[in-house]
């Protein structure tokens, strides 16, 4: 999303999808826009997953105190930074509203990284019974 999003700024693509929610041609690509469809395609996907992984977090009995922090406010960080989105279309692209949406981003990143590095300091369970003789 970071390099996506990069590349969005740094073409000058941005307004090229001036609606929000959707682009000109609903759910439909076209070449005309296709940079800033894969941005908000891909952030809904995002958004998606980041949940998803929330609600497996927060009812694991085993997942760290710290985990469970990392993963809400990854939470929290993916749905602002989807609205922020949308204020950034709708605000045609002002300079605070740009920045704030990397700044976030990158808050949301440090999180989902959090929950991984959390996830692999976690025992790994056999997720077959072992055989006994
Ligand atoms: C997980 C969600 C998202 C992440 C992590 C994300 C991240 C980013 C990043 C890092 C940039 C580059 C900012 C810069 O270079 O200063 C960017 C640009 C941009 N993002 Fe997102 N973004 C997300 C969702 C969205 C959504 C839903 C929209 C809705 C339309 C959106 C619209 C834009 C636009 C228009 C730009 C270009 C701004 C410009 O031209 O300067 N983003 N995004």
């Amino acid at each position: 999303m970071i390099f996506i999003g990069g590349y969005v700024s740094a073409s000058g693509v941005g307004l090229t999808c001036p609606d929000w929610p959707l682009c000109p041609q609903g759910f439909l690509p076209h070449e005309d826009f296709i940079i800033e469809y894969i941005h908000r395609s891909v952030a809904a996907t995002t958004g998606l997953l980041v949940m998803a992984t929330a609600a497996f977090v927060l009812k694991s009995k085993d997942a760290p105190r710290g985990m469970k922090i990392a993963s809400l406010i990854a939470t929290g960080a993916v749905i602002g930074q989807i609205a922020l989105g949308a204020v950034v279309i709708v605000e045609r692209l002002h300079s605070l509203l740009v920045t704030a949406h990397l700044g976030l981003g990158l808050v949301l990143f440090s999180m989902v990284l959090m929950t991984v590095v959390y996830s692999h300091r976690m025992p790994a369970k056999m997720a077959v019974p072992a055989v006994r003789d």
